[in-house]
């Protein structure tokens, strides 16, 4: 009985929350838009989001596996529509925040007595600190899935503050990091939340630093220019939920909100390596499997599945006439461009195939998404050895997504993916931008 009274307390907790938090507009939107860029000097995968009152244009870098959206909010925060969240309120508890503190200073952003905290987290030098739990107004556009349409507020999203000094490692300009991870407060829950659509979103990263990508939250269609819907013809596999948390800072017993999948197979050109297995699966402590990172500019690999991959690459290389020659940092493995073929899928290379759950459901790596052309004779492959003990052991990095559209369905656990669109005729930087009439 007592239990039960329990969960009908949780029940209408939730329940106050969502009314209180996302206050319905009169303008439902199916699906949301957001541009992304390719920052050169970084290779970080920057958003542009708008928040605060008045609105400012924010520069966030997109980290899919972050837990919530955060801010700096000691470099000229201003806005009238800040709300810190109070001690043991449920917006607390929504973002697990436990701790309740006060701020010896001047009361503003960031600084407030009786409010709860979080730990934001920078996923690039993997520094984490205290931060104010707090909700602003935040708005984005809304999309019939081929233009961006009119602009939708969320009065009360629930982000974090942050002090200028997590910013370091960051592309210029940036003044947080858009946290699309598995979380109660990612961007994808809240946006759905706010819009009532179902918790799926999908990002598109573009090649080009000087186009954008996109990321779309809600259902698809996702049209690309010339008109092709790739919501229509993804493939798709199970996502994992590591147990244990992989964030720089955690509490005791938080699962990752970072996306993992089942690679059960590499192979080079269809012919299956021969790996370890038991690194292929998340353990118990949170150890192994495969994740997907918009954090790391190239995949990383354990060193056994390292040496595994490359050997075989190379022997298959050396079988086109495909010359080795000396490393281009961070890369070992480069070749002359000699004797390779340019195609619409990138470079003539033997391909990398991502065996899933069986061996029909395959994600496809071609040249486009392997080699990173160093300098007009030299092609490197785009892999990073992670050395023997990694937490993770493959992280398949921001290169490889490029021109592949990934859709996550967060209430199934299930990833649709594209493999490259380049074959398609259409790119991640064909989204229509211009605002519908
Ligand atoms: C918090 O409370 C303390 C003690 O009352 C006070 O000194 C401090 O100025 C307050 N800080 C803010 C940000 O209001
Ligand atoms: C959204 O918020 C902005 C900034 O406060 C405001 O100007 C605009 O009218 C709001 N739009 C809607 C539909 O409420
Ligand atoms: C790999 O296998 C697929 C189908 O099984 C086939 O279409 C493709 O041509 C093969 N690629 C190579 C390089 O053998
Ligand atoms: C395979 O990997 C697991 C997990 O890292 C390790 O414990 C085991 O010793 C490895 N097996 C071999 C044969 O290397
Ligand atoms: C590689 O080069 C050798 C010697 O020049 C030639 O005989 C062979 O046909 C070439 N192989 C391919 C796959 O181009
Ligand atoms: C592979 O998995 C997919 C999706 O889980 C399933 O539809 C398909 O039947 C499986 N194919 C084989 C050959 O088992
Ligand atoms: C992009 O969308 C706008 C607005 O709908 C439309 O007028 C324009 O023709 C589209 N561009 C292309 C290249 O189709």
């Amino acid at each position: 009985m007592a239990s039960c009274a329990i969960h009908l307390l949780i029940f209408s907790v939730f329940i106050y929350i969502t009314n209180f938090t996302y206050a319905q507009p009169s303008f439902r939107p199916d699906a949301l838009v957001v541009p992304v860029r390719k920052d050169a000097a970084t290779n970080q995968y920057v958003t542009r989001i708008n928040q605060r009152t008045p609105l400012v244009t924010e520069n966030l870098v997109v980290d899919l596996g972050g837990r919530f959206l955060w801010v700096d909010c000691d470099n000229n925060y201003v806005s009238s529509t800040y709300q810190p969240a109070r001690c043991r309120s449920a917006l607390c508890s929504l973002a697990r925040a436990d701790g309740c503190g006060d701020c010896f200073g001047t009361p503003r952003p960031g600084c407030n007595n009786n409010t709860c905290g979080v730990s934001p987290d920078n996923p690039i030098t993997r520094t984490a600190t205290g931060g104010e739990l707090a909700t602003d107004l935040v708005q984005v556009r809304s999309t019939d899935g081929s233009n961006p349409g009119r602009p939708v507020n969320v009065s009360r999203y629930l982000f974090s503050c942050a002090p200028t000094f997590l910013l370091q490692g960051l592309a210029s300009g940036v003044s947080g990091i858009a946290g699309l991870g598995r979380t109660r407060v990612g961007l994808p829950a809240q946006l759905a939340a706010a819009f009532s659509f179902d918790r799926k979103f999908a990002i598109c990263l573009s090649s080009s630093t000087s186009s954008d990508g996109v990321i779309f939250f809600g259902d698809g269609p996702y049209r690309f220019l010339p008109g092709i819907d790739v919501s229509q013809s993804l493939q798709t596999t199970r996502l994992f939920i590591n147990p244990v948390s992989t964030a720089s800072s955690s509490t005791q017993g938080e699962p990752s909100a970072e996306y993992f999948i089942g690679v059960s197979s590499i192979r080079v050109n269809n012919k299956s390596l021969s790996l370890n297995t038991s690194l292929l699966s998340i353990d118990s402590q949170g150890n192994g499997g495969t994740k997907i990172s918009t954090v790391n500019p190239y995949t990383v690999l354990e060193t056994s599945i390292y040496t595994a991959l490359t050997t075989a690459y190379i022997n298959e290389a050396a079988a086109r006439n495909i010359s080795r020659v000396t490393s281009v940092a961070p890369f070992d493995v480069c070749f002359s461009t000699e004797n390779v073929l340019s195609t619409r899928v990138g470079p003539s290379v033997p391909s990398i195939e991502l065996v899933l759950q069986n061996e029909s459901v395959v994600w496809m790596i071609t040249g486009s998404n392997s080699m990173v052309q160093v300098n007009d004779n030299v092609l490197c492959l785009g892999i990073i050895n992670g050395g023997s003990n990694p937490r993770t052991s493959v992280v398949i990095g921001g290169y490889q997504l490029e021109n592949n559209l990934l859709q996550f369905d967060i209430a199934t656990s299930t990833l649709g993916f594209s493999s490259t669109l380049l074959g398609r005729q259409t790119t991640c930087a064909n989204f229509n931008f211009t605002l519908s009439a």
